[in-house]
Parts: C-alpha cells; structure tokens; sequence
C-alpha cells in the first residue's frame, strides 16, 4: 500500500524531497508559498485517509523553499477522527518512504503552561502520550522500523537549536515546552489539564504524537511547534471555542510560515 502511494507521487512530480512537514489546522500558509508546486490531493494517493476535520484542507504538496524540494502535508488524520493511529501515520510513513529524512510537524495547541499567550509559537521539547494509542501496535513491520524504538531525543536537539537560531534572526519569541496529547475531540477538563501540567506538560494537544512516533520508528528526525491557539481549559476564567481557536490560529499562521521558510531551507542536510 505505501508503495502504491509513492508511485503515485513519482507520476505526479520528479521532486525528490528531504524534508517532510505537516501543517495543522488552518496553517496551510507555507504550501502556498512554494515555488514549482505540485498539488495531490489525498483522495488521488491510494489508501491515504481523508481528514475529516474542519480548517484541514486533505492535499499533499510538493515544492521548492529556496531551491530545496519538501513535500508538505496540508491537513491530516487525527485519532479522534475514528481512524486507527496505524492509518493516521500513513502520509508519514509514506513520506519516509519517499525519502524525507526529516520531518517538521505543526499544529494547534492549548497553553498550559502560564507563561504563554495565545498567538505565541513553542518548540517542542518532548511529550507526553496520553492517547491510549501507538501506530506501532500489532505486527511490527521490520522494514520500517524496529520493534522497540527508542524515544530519547524525539524532537532532535540539533534540528531545535536551527529553530531558535531561525527565530533568533526573525525576531520571533520561540520557547520549548513538552506536548501532552490527548484524544479528544472534546477539550480537556480543567482537572485533566491540571492533570497533564502534574505529569511535565506544557502544551495539549490532539495531533501530533502518532506522527512523531511513526517517524522515529522508520528513523526520521523530527521537528515540532505548537501554536498557542488558547489557554487550555481552567487556565483562564473562559470557556474554550473551536472557533476563536481555528481565528488565533489563522493569525498566528503568518508568523509559523515565516519561521518555517527560514528554517526549512537549513534543514536538508
Ligand atoms: N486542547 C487540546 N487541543 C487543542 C487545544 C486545547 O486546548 N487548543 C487547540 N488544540
């Protein structure tokens, strides 16, 4: 299955990218800022999942950011969509299979931790499982991976410190913080994000996670940032609105495409 999936890109473009990102809701900004662009939408790529979500657009694009070819997930499964965590890595692993050596993934997450604001961009540090889930569970496939990788280092230290050198030189505030995934689709309670601050999260979110785990399994290095779409539920005295969420996102989006134009290109090695 993911090689009939690679066919398919290979018929559509010659590129031959090094570097894979998937954009979050509503943070499709850095697809369409590519040069040589190939649009495939994932009802065209045999077995990938639709998403379902809304802000998500279901296309793959493939590119050029200052003359190095990416391909860029705009929009993906989430577990909550009911879809397996096996199925939700499909594009991952399909880009792994393409050759992308390293992976940036984004997304849209509630601030725990109080000194974020809403609007603001976090590099992820680490994170903290709390789906109930692993892609890897079942028969292991030895020619992705091993059966027990390793997960020390997850998000590369050296692919962290080119983020902040990047934001350094863009003048946007870049702290870490460690992920805390939950399943969803409804928001965490006030005492599972207490929950979730107790055991080190900084950040909640919904996606993610299964990405990242996929991808070190088939030894890709990973990259992640959250944007700060709200404060996570009982942080603040306010109740929690998808759509002011997917509204902060939209506009933080511009900053998130500007870091990662300036990133990307440093990230092919
Ligand atoms: N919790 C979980 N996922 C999210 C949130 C949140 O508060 N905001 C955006 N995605």
């Amino acid at each position: 299955m993911l090689d009939d999936a690679v066919r398919r890109i290979r018929e559509a473009t010659d590129l031959e990218p090094r570097v894979g990102v998937v954009l979050g809701s509503g943070l499709g900004g850095l697809a369409d800022a590519l040069e040589s662009r190939v649009e495939i939408p994932y009802d065209d790529i045999p077995g990938w999942p639709t998403s379902t979500a809304v802000g998500h657009a279901g296309v793959l694009v493939l590119g050029e950011v200052d003359g190095v070819a990416i391909a860029v997930m705009r929009g993906r499964a989430h577990l909550y969509e009911g879809v397996g965590a096996d199925r939700a890595v499909f594009g991952v692993r399909v880009l792994g299979r393409l050759g992308v050596r390293t992976l940036v993934v984004t997304n849209a997450a509630g601030g725990i931790n109080e000194a974020y604001r809403p609007g603001m961009l976090v590099l992820i540090s680490d994170h903290v499982n709390l789906q109930g889930a692993s892609p890897l569970v079942g028969t292991n496939d030895e020619e992705l991976g091993p059966r027990f990788p390793d997960m020390s280092d997850a998000y590369d230290p050296e692919l962290r410190r080119l983020a902040r050198e990047a934001a350094g030189r863009l003048g946007i505030e870049l702290p870490e913080g460690v992920y805390a995934a939950w399943l969803g689709p409804q928001f965490e309670t006030p005492a599972e994000i207490r929950f979730m601050r107790a055991v080190g999260g900084d950040l909640a979110g919904m996606s993610t996670v299964p990405e990242v785990i996929a991808a070190r399994h088939m030894g890709v290095r990973c990259l992640g940032i959250s944007v700060v779409t709200n404060m996570a539920a009982g942080v603040l005295p306010e109740k929690i609105d998808h759509s002011a969420v997917l509204e902060v996102g939209a506009r933080a989006a511009g900053s998130l495409t500007a870091l990662l134009r300036e990133l990307v290109p440093t990230l092919s090695a």
